[in-house]
């Protein structure tokens, strides 16, 4: 049976067929669209998808925090430290000042955010501190004895 004209899909007009500069303004190009929009939302999709992968597994395995938890901190060193950068807001005792009391501090926070606490920098007026992991294990260690 042959085809009437008008049962004719866009499809079948060859976009070949037209001079180079019509082809866009004929619009002969849009069914090819609906398959580019759902190809950006599948990229977009997995893009997400990694970025949150990467924040989580970023978290999880900072290659500082790793360093400073794989170490033997000394409480004692780290006290010294703390009389130095960190009792002038905290206080001598660590009893708090214009930072607050860090007795049981670490009953409030993990480890790595105690960690995060002091590098990131986060939380002003407390200054970002960048401290060897050593040292940081040791005020690691002197926090972890206010008990
Ligand atoms: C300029 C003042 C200042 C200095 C210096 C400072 N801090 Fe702080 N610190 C603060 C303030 C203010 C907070 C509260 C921040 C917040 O949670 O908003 C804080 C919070 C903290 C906390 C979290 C306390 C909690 O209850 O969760 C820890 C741990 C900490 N500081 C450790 C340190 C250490 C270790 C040093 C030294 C290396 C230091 N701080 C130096 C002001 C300071």
């Amino acid at each position: 049976m042959p085809t009437s004209p008008d049962v004719l899909v866009p499809d079948s007009i060859s976009a070949d067929s037209l001079p180079a500069d019509n082809r866009d303004v004929a619009g002969l190009q849009s069914p090819k669209r609906p398959g580019l929009i759902k190809t950006l939302v599948v990229v977009a999709t997995i893009a997400c998808i990694l970025l949150v992968l990467w924040t989580i597994g970023g978290a999880r395995s900072d290659p500082y925090s790793r360093q400073t938890l794989a170490l033997q901190g000394s409480a004692e060193r780290g006290s010294q430290l703390f009389l130095l950068n960190c009792a002038g807001c905290h206080g001598i005792a660590a009893q708090g000042l214009v930072g607050p009391d860090l007795h049981g501090v670490n009953k409030r926070k993990s480890q790595r955010q105690l960690i995060q606490q002091v590098v990131s920098g986060r939380t002003p007026p407390m200054p970002r501190f960048q401290p060897e992991p050593q040292a940081m294990a040791d005020l690691l260690s002197f926090l972890n004895s206010l008990v």
